[in-house]
């Protein structure tokens, strides 16, 4: 088969990702731009990091678009992306565990006070604060996905008081038994989601952002929780409301907000988030696709559709996710 390659990276990165997934899939050619011309009509997959927009056009043979990202917000939102063509996202147990660990570590430095210790000590300051055990500390997972389920699996094994909010009341049939039974409350639809957000001292949020979703971390939202709440978002930037996250940071309503991801990546220096002293800002790096593991796991699908088997994880075009 012929595949084309199309990311936004620089050409170390798409380097990198050419000879890994060549390596899974001798016997395909691997194009991508600035190679010599090939016939669009003999491609039969593209594999796509965040692909520029407009770059799905004119590939009448296309069967396949393997992303390489968990994520899908932004290929979706591509209106030139054919709407006849399935859409496989990564799925990867490495970028889950990785998402559990970044989880872990922002739940553990709230719940024991680490971002509170590292401004005492730029200002010399000496000042203890109370310890609570883990298992009083309410934490709040929004989605239970393959990342949600993995990170509230990792708190609820710390000891943390974990409740989970998911779309659907039912978990497929597919995932109970590979999974059991959560063993933690689940709970869906808007009414339980207030009645969570009431109890929750920690919101870690791992939704996929759709037009459901967009927005859903609003003044509404952070109204419901506990004064002095804490907002922890590994998912997309514009699941928040930034003006009202701004003022509830500054009003005390929400006490920290550890943020992965933004509404424009990179994060423009003049953004207040930057600054704000109860800010922790990563650069969303709270789990990075893992070349190894995802060049195997993109390749098995190339596969299957070389030899006519059924594809995994396809997204569901009318759902967003
Ligand atoms: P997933 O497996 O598709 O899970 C999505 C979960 O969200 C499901 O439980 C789903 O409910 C729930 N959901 C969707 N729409 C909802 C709604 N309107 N109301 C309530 N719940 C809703 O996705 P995933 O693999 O866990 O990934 C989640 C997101 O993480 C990605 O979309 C991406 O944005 C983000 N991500 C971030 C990074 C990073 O480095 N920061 C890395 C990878 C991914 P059901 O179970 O009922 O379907
Ligand atoms: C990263 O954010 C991804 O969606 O893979």
């Amino acid at each position: 088969m012929n595949l084309v390659l199309l990311g936004s990276w620089d050409d170390d990165e798409r380097d990198a990702w050419a000879a890994a997934l060549q390596a899974e899939l001798p016997g395909h050619r691997l194009w991508w731009p600035g190679q010599a011309p090939l016939d669009p009509a003999t491609v039969a997959a593209a594999i796509v990091a965040n692909p520029p927009p407009g770059s799905l056009q004119g590939w009448p043979g296309l069967r396949l678009i393997q992303s390489l990202w968990a994520g899908v917000d932004r290929l979706l939102g591509d209106a030139t992306v054919p709407a006849d063509v399935p859409v496989a996202r990564m799925v990867d147990p490495a970028m889950n565990r990785a998402m559990a660990e970044t989880a872990l570590w922002a739940v553990l430095s709230l719940h024991r006070h680490t971002f509170r210790y590292a401004r005492q000590q730029h200002l010399h300051r000496w000042h203890v604060w109370p310890q609570r055990r883990a298992d009083e500390v309410a934490v709040l997972v929004l989605g239970q996905g393959q990342m949600g389920h993995a990170v509230a699996q990792r708190l609820h094994e710390q000891g943390y008081r974990v409740s989970a909010w998911r779309r659907t009341p039912s978990v497929p049939a597919a995932t109970r038994a590979a999974v059991g039974p959560a063993p933690w409350p689940v709970h869906s639809g808007p009414v339980a989601l207030r009645v969570a957000l009431a109890r929750a001292e920690l919101l870690v949020n791992l939704l996929p952002l759709t037009p459901e979703t967009r927005g859903l971390l609003d003044a509404r939202c952070f109204c419901a929780m506990p004064r002095g709440a804490a907002v922890v978002n590994l998912a997309r930037g514009a699941h928040v409301v930034d003006a009202d996250l701004l003022a509830a940071l500054d009003s005390g309503a929400i006490g920290h907000a550890v943020l992965d991801v933004f509404s424009t990546e990179p994060l423009p220096p003049e953004h207040r988030y930057w600054s704000h002293p109860q800010v922790t800002v990563l650069p969303h790096a709270a789990a990075q696709t893992d070349l190894r593991s995802a060049a195997r796991l993109a390749a098995r699908n190339l596969h299957a559709l070389a030899a006519g088997q059924p594809l995994q994880h396809l997204v569901d075009r009318q759902r967003g996710y």
